[in-house]
C-alpha cells in the first residue's frame, strides 16, 4: 500500500508574474467531514463541490466499505445514502485510509460506536508512521478496545461497544483527536466534551450542528449532546480550500508582477491563521475574513484578491499554530523573502505530519540557498530577499510538492521537484492552475 512518487517537474522564474482569476478545489477537511457525516446519517445527504483528490477518494472508498452507497452525480455532485448512526457494516479485510490521516483519525469515533464490530485500518507508508494513540486513549477511556502495532501505530482495529460519555482535555491541539471523540460521543448517553490547549479547526462542530446535534461551547471546552437518535442533514456545500489556495496566494506573493483572485475560499476563522500571519508581514491580500469567536453552522467564503509585495518576517507562537498548521511550510518560505527573521514555534506537531515537516522544511529550503535553522518545535529562518533555486524532493507529501513548485516559481535560477505528484493527494489540478495562472 505504499505510493512512489517518481515525478520530477521544473518549476522557472516567472518573469511576468501570476494573473487572473481562479476557483481552488474544494476543501479537504470538510470534504472528509462531510462523507463520514453522510455515512452517518439514515437519511441520503446530497454533498456537493466533494473534493475529488486521493486523500478524499480513500473517504468516500471507507464509507462505501462500511455500507454507505456512494452516487456519483455531474458536476462534482454526490449523493451519499448511508447506514445511520449505528449500523456500520464490517468487512473481511482491513480498510485502505491511504495517505489521509484525517479519515484515519476521525473514521474509528463512528465505529467505536458499533457494538460488536470490529475493523482494521491501514494505509500507506506514510500513514505507518503515525500515531494513532491520541485517538487510541480518548477511546479507550470511553470503553473501546483499540490494538495498535507497537500500541500506537497503524494498521490498528477498532473493537466497537456501547461507549461511555467523556470529559477529555486534549494533550496536544488536534482538530483530528477533537473531531474523533465527539464522533464518538453522539451515541452516549452524556455526550462528550473535549477541552482545547488551544483552539482548532471547528468543521466538525459546524457540520454536527447542522446536522441538529447540539453544541455547546464554554472557554476552551466543546460538548455535544445525545439529543438525536440520528443525525439530520440534507445538503451540504463544500467551500473552496484555503490550504491549498495558500501555495497561489504566497506564489502571487512572492513573484513580482502578480495579482490574482481566488473565488469561493473558506475563510473560517479556525482555518485561516496563514492570512493573518500574511498580514502581519505586510502582504497585499484582502478578502472579508470571519471575526474570531465566530460559531454558525455554515461555512464563510470570500473572494481572495493577492498582489506581489514586500515582506517583512514575524513569529509564530504554539497558540496560533493549530490555525495555520498545514501552512507553517510556506511561513518558512515566505519568511526567505522577507525582511527580518521569521521564527515559528511550537509546532512539534509537524513533525509527524504527511513526512517530517520540520526536518524535511528546512533541509529542503537550505538546498535552495535559504538561511534556516531547525529546531526541535519549529526553525528560524532569516530572509535575504530572495533564493537561489535548485532541487528538492517531495517525500511523498503532497505540501512539500507544492512548496518546491512555488520556491521555483519565486527563486533566481528555477527548481526541480522530484515527487511532484504527491500534489494529487490534496490538488490534483495543481500544475495546470498554476499554468493558467502563468499564461495571461
Ligand atoms: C486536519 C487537522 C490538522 C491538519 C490536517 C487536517 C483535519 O491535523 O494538519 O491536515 O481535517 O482535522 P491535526 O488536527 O492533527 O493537527
Amino acid at each position: 500500500m505504499s505510493t512512489a512518487s517518481a515525478q520530477t517537474v521544473r518549476f522557472d522564474p516567472a518573469p511576468g508574474g501570476l494573473r487572473g482569476t481562479l476557483r481552488v478545489p474544494a476543501d479537504k477537511s470538510i470534504s472528509h467531514r462531510a462523507a463520514l457525516l453522510a455515512a452517518m446519517t439514515a437519511e441520503p445527504v446530497v454533498v456537493r463541490n466533494y473534493l475529488d483528490a486521493a486523500d478524499t477518494n480513500s473517504t468516500l472508498a471507507a464509507v462505501e466499505a462500511v455500507g454507505a452507497l456512494v452516487e456519483r452525480r455531474a458536476g462534482g455532485e454526490l449523493v451519499i445514502r448511508g447506514t445511520g448512526l449505528r449500523d456500520a457494516q464490517e468487512l473481511d479485510g482491513p480498510i485502505d485510509v491511504g495517505n489521509a490521516g484525517t479519515l484515519m483519525r476521525l473514521l474509528p469515533g463512528w465505529l467505536a460506536a458499533q457494538p460488536g464490530r470490529s475493523w482494521t485500518l491501514d494505509g500507506d507508508a506514510s500513514i505507518r508512521r503515525r500515531p494513532v494513540d491520541r485517538v487510541a486513549e480518548p477511546l479507550r477511556l470511553m470503553g473501546a478496545r483499540i490494538d495498535a502495532r507497537e500500541g500506537r501505530f497503524p494498521p490498528f482495529t477498532v473493537h466497537g461497544t456501547d461507549l461511555l460519555g467523556i470529559e477529555y482535555a486534549l494533550p496536544v491541539a488536534s482538530a483530528q483527536v477533537k473531531s474523533c471523540v465527539l464522533l464518538a460521543g453522539l451515541t452516549t448517553a452524556d455526550g462528550a466534551t473535549v477541552i482545547e490547549p488551544a483552539p482548532s479547526r471547528d468543521h466538525t462542530e459546524r457540520l454536527l450542528a447542522r446536522a441538529g446535534v447540539p453544541v455547546e461551547h464554554d472557554g476552551a471546552r466543546v460538548t455535544v449532546r445525545h439529543h438525536v437518535d440520528e443525525l439530520e442533514l440534507d445538503a451540504i456545500d463544500v467551500p473552496g480550500d484555503l490550504s491549498s489556495a495558500a501555495f497561489l496566494v504566497a506564489a502571487a506573493v512572492l513573484v513580482p508582477g502578480s495579482r490574482i483572485v481566488l473565488e469561493d475560499v473558506n475563510v473560517n476563522w479556525t482555518r485561516a491563521g496563514f492570512l493573518r500571519i500574511l498580514e502581519r508581514m505586510g502582504a497585499i491580500v484582502l478578502g472579508d475574513l470571519e471575526e474570531a469567536g465566530t460559531f454558525a453552522p455554515v461555512e464563510p467564503v470570500t473572494e481572495l484578491d493577492v498582489a506581489h509585495g514586500p515582506l517583512r518576517g514575524t513569529t509564530v507562537e504554539a497558540d496560533e499554530v493549530p490555525l495555520a498548521i498545514d501552512e507553517l511550510p510556506l511561513v518558512a518560505l515566505l519568511g526567505c523573502f522577507a525582511e527580518g527573521e521569521t521564527v515559528v514555534r511550537g509546532a512539534g506537531e509537524l513533525r509527524v505530519k504527511e513526512s517530517d515537516r520540520i526536518a524535511l522544511v528546512v533541509a529542503g529550503l537550505r538546498g535552495l540557498g535559504a538561511d534556516i535553522e531547525e529546531a526541535p518545535d519549529g526553525f528560524v529562518v532569516r530572509g535575504s530577499g530572495s533564493l537561489r533555486g535548485g532541487r528538492i524532493a517531495s517525500h511523498g507529501d503532497h505540501r512539500l510538492a507544492m512548496l518546491g513548485a512555488v520556491a521555483g516559481l519565486a527563486s533566481r535560477e528555477g527548481v526541480e521537484v522530484a515527487g511532484m505528484d504527491a500534489a494529487a493527494v490534496s490538488y490534483p489540478g495543481f500544475a495546470a492552475d498554476l499554468a493558467t495562472l502563468l499564461s495571461r
